[in-house]
């Protein structure tokens, strides 16, 4: 991937998409040599300059304080380093903050002189934007990175022996899941650094309860590093390392410090103890009272088994429906739908969870396999159908929950594909009588669509990633809903008292999670605060009331010099804006303009950078350089997905996915597809080559051992209708000189010679040969594996076609499986890869098909215009193939093959030109 610097960056306003080769994940870094970050202007003088100068930066210090205010979360981190070199170079800052903060001020302090960024409607900011960019000059930048995080970065010209001071500061509310509240701070300083700290302070009124700090670089020798002072209602955690503590081994100068550092805890909880807090005229009330039962639910589920649903995503997905359908609760109903273009329901209406109902359906479970197109309209009317069917029929207990979970990875591509119909069809069946939760699987489903259709009914949607944690990720998405101890909740305060409120009548509470609500005080008449809850409780009206009393924050915390003054206000703009921004996307045209209006105005007036502002900060002016903006920008959820599917999957910490093979696979299947499949990338590049029938091309070929692979193609009977001219593969000859083989397998049988000796097999047998030097095993009908001893390891696959079909014929596919031990000289139109190949992908942009985007791929010296899309892999299902994520090289492969598709045609089936 060397060679390759300074072509992974790119910066799209309003869709910001980058990939960075390479790119360190995470963290808090400064550097000189964050090669990954290169611009393209002046990529190559700042390369030359950085490179000779690596340690000519010195980062000494970094800090992160995280003080946290009744959940309210406000966290401060700067970093300080040094240009050491005796002339002017290129510093960089990166830091990652959760996906949930806002940031909320960012400044650089060089040479006595700071700079402060302000917040700018994002309009405005990128006018500024694009004159910097005219004028070629750099820009700050923010991008996802994993899931849970976003990275900002920028880069500043600093003089010889001069020092920086970057500082960030962000703020977010904590969000209560399954009972506990996290504070992620991910640390990646690439080198030990004198002062490095990370303090985290929490304040809580209502007490703390089970705080806990680890770190996943932190050993349990390590770990009491970790500085923890607990009382009632404060919790002091400090991790400061020493230089020599951040050594990863003794006699080591890198740093093990790498990672994420995560504290947990939640807050004691007592009943119907108010947990209100009243500061400076605003209040904010949390709700999750202690000790509920819980109430049934009914909860359909509607399973998406579309084409696009590899092997392996499905798989996952009947692994934890099974982990779902055992936790189930006897007094729960449940139904399972599942569809691709038709609907299938395993009964016709909600079945009570019995152990012998849910072994049932576990067995119908074990059975969903992938078949065909996307049709969630009909998918989902038929399960509110089912539920509003059982509702009116008095089939379930009258207090209990209805909902349904969609799971799908894909767009809707049968029945109804207009997405705004589908969600006016949904919300006017459910009518607000059930909760919808979506769960889109992978990078190519249409988040907002399903974003927007569950907000629209009293749901939430969720993203679930592939990778080998997908199951866990949706048993952990059910989890989450799985205890409804509320319904119909509704938080009163007096109208006369408190106005600008937020949210406040939720159709659910769940066990483990907190319903917030904040608002202004009129007149700050505490004496009038009543406060009132009305809900569904499990077999009884749920009610409480009373008066609420502001606790004083220097009485409970004498001697913090912290001004508390202004978190309630901050948390309720913080609230109101994360549920203006829903709104603005799901409300009816009117709500959405003024509730993205109001989340601007209120975005400006606290200084958060918002899906709407941009932080804007004018960089210094340099002998090199002229003055110009920094500008960071808040990524939406499907900003963050489109990144994604650029990079296809970034998460190169993250436990491999098993979306792939786990060995390297070339094959050649279908009208002549190559798909080369790269599991250590998780990814793969497909291609095709047309050529007249009767073309016989060089598939491998190595002269050491004297391997020939030669395949020749074949058309259809006559020209099909749609007027495309398929070609296969329908015969091989394969010799290997040393070992004395030759084969030539075409559609009706192979012919195995072998010292002197021939032997015919016909398809329709299955058999088992065992050579000396080759072993052959034949599946009816089906595959043919051909080892060659101590080389290499093919599978040939029969795609047998009805017999009458008009102008198909029987064809056969090429898979490489073990090819390790053939020599450096290997070659062929599939051997060429069979060493590896390094490319890069960036630049994705609308292609011709909304879901094929184009990119641009940095292969072999050269830029290629490559469009993602699948092949069909063949090897576990014959018949339907098992689709794969591939990057389509045009033209016959045209520059990622080496020469020309014509360099490969021979003449014949054991010739080698
Ligand atoms: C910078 O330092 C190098 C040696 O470290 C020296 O050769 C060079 O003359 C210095 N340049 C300036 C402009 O001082
Ligand atoms: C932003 O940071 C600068 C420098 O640290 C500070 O002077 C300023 O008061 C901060 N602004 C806000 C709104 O906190
Ligand atoms: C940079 O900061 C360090 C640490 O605060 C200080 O010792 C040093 O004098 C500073 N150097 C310059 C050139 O300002
Ligand atoms: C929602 O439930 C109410 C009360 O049961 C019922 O009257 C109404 O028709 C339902 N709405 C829809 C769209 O089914
Ligand atoms: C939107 O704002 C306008 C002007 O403030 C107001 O008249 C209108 O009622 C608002 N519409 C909604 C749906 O809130
Ligand atoms: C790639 O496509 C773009 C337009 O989509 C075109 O301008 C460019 O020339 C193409 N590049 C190559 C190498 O084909
Ligand atoms: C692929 O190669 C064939 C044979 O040389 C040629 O006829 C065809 O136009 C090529 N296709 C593309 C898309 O370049």
């Amino acid at each position: 991937m060397s060679g390759l610097q300074g072509v992974g960056l790119l910066l799209l306003w309003g869709s910001v998409c980058l990939w960075l080769p390479g790119l360190a994940r995470g963290a808090l870094l400064i550097s000189g040599d964050q090669k990954d970050l290169q611009e393209q202007r002046g990529a190559a003088k700042s390369l030359q300059k950085r490179s000779a100068n690596e340690a000519m930066v010195e980062v000494y210090s970094v800090k992160v304080d995280c003080t946290v205010t009744s959940r309210f979360a406000h966290t401060v981190m700067t970093s300080k380093a040094l240009n050491k070199a005796n002339y002017s170079q290129e510093i960089f800052f990166e830091v990652d903050l959760p996906k949930t903060a806002f940031i909320t001020n960012f400044s650089m302090e060089i040479d006595g002189q700071v700079y402060v960024g302000e917040v700018k409607e994002k309009e405005k900011a990128k006018k500024q934007y694009e004159k910097a960019v005219s004028s070629g000059s750099t820009a700050g930048l923010v991008k996802a990175s994993g899931r849970k995080m976003e990275k900002f970065s920028v880069s500043v010209n600093i003089a010889a022996e001069s020092n920086i001071t970057f500082i960030l500061t962000h703020e977010e509310l904590l969000q209560r899941k399954l009972g506990r509240y996290e504070i992620l701070t991910r640390v990646k300083p690439k080198q030990r650094i004198q002062e490095f700290q990370i303090v985290t302070n929490i304040y809580e009124p209502k007490g703390l309860s089970d705080v806990d700090a680890h770190a996943s670089f932190l050993s349990n020798e390590l770990l009491p590093l970790v500085e923890k002072t607990v009382t009632d209602n404060k919790a002091h955690i400090s991790f400061s390392p020493t230089m020599e503590e951040q050594r990863n081994c003794p006699d080591c100068e890198g740093t093990l410090i790498d990672g994420d550092f995560v504290v947990t805890y939640d807050v004691k909880r007592a009943k119907s103890l108010w947990d209100i807090q009243i500061v400076n005229g605003y209040f904010v009330h949390f709700f999750a009272p202690l000790d509920l039962p819980r109430v049934p639910k009914n909860v359909v589920f509607v399973i998406d088994r579309s084409g696009s649903m590899t092997m392996t995503k499905m798989t996952q997905t009947r692994e934890a429906m099974l982990a779902i359908l055992k936790d189930l609760h006897e007094d729960d109903h449940f139904a399972i739908i599942q569809f691709d273009n038709r609907i299938e329901m395993w009964k016709e209406s909600l079945t009570k969870a019995t152990k012998e109902n849910v072994d049932e359906a576990m067995t119908y479970v074990r059975n969903i396999n992938s078949r065909s197109a996307t049709d969630i309209n009909e998918a989902v009317l038929t399960g509110v159908r089912m539920l509003a069917k059982d509702r009116q029929q008095g089939n379930l207990p009258e207090r209990s929950s209805d909902m349904i979970i969609l799971l799908t990875d894909g767009m809707p591509n049968s029945g109804e594909f207009d997405t705004g119909r589908i969600q006016s069809n949904v919300q006017s069946a459910i009518g607000g009588n059930m909760s919808l939760f979506c769960l889109g699987f992978g990078n190519d489903v249409d988040y907002s669509f399903l974003d927007v259709l569950s907000k629209q009914n009293q749901g939430i949607a969720r993203r679930i990633f592939e990778g080998s944690d997908a199951a866990l990720q949706l048993q952990g998405f059910y989890e989450e809903v799985a205890s409804p101890l509320l319904l119909d909740v509704d938080l009163r305060y007096p109208d006369n008292a408190v106005d600008s409120l937020t949210t406040n009548h939720y159709s659910q509470l769940f066990n483990g999670s907190e319903i917030v609500v904040a608002g202004r005080l009129t007149d700050n008449d505490l004496d009038n605060f009543m406060v009132e809850v009305f809900a569904q409780g499990f077999d009884e009206e749920y009610k409480v009331q009373g008066q609420a009393s502001a606790e004083d924050w220097n009485v409970l915390y004498p001697d913090e010099d912290y001004i508390f003054g202004d978190f309630t206000e901050r948390l309720w703009a913080y609230l109101s804006i994360q549920q203006l921004l829903g709104t603005s996307k799901s409300g009816t045209p009117d709500e959405k303009s003024n509730a993205t209006a109001k989340a601007l105005e209120m975005s400006l007036q606290y200084s958060f950078v918002t899906p709407l502002t941009s932080m804007v900060v004018i960089k210094p002016e340099t002998e090199d350089e002229q003055g110009s903006p920094l500008i960071a920008d808040k990524l939406t959820e499907e900003q963050r997905q489109q990144a994604e599917k650029v990079a296809y999957k970034p998460y190169a910490a993250q436990p491999p996915s098993y979306a792939y093979h786990q060995t390297p696979t070339y094959l050649v299947d279908g009208d002549p597809h190559f798909l080369i499949e790269l599991p250590e990338r998780d990814d793969a590049l497909c291609f095709n080559i047309n050529n007249k029938p009767g073309t016989i091309f060089n598939l491998v070929r190595d002269p050491i051992p004297g391997i020939l692979v030669n395949g020749e193609i074949i058309g259809e009977k006559m020209i099909p209708p749609d007027g495309q001219i398929n070609t296969y593969f329908w015969r091989f000859g394969i010799v290997h000189q040393s070992l004395g083989v030759r084969l030539e397998v075409n559609t009706q049988d192979i012919v195995v010679l072998q010292d002197g000796k021939q032997v015919k097999l016909p398809w329709s047998d299955a058999a088992s040969v065992k050579g000396t030097n080759v072993d052959l095993l034949l599946t009816k009908d089906r595959s043919l594996t051909v080892t060659l001893k101590d080389s290499v390891k093919f599978v040939i696959l029969l795609h047998k076609v009805w017999a009458k079909h008009p102008y198909h014929r029987d064809y056969l596919g090429f898979y490489t499986l073990d090819s390790h031990l053939l020599s450096p000289l290997v070659h062929g139109l599939l051997g060429q890869f069979y060493h590896g190949i390094e490319y890069e992908v960036s630049e994705l942009r609308q292609g011709e098909v909304q879901e094929k985007p184009d990119a641009t791929m940095y292969v072999k010296g050269q830029e290629l215009n490559v469009t993602r899309g699948w092949q069909r892999d063949f090897r576990k299902d014959v018949k339907n193939g098992e689709n794969v994520p591939c990057w389509f090289v045009h033209s016959n492969g045209t520059g990622l093959i080496d020469g020309d598709a014509t360099d490969y045609v021979v003449s014949g089936l054991f010739k080698t030109v």
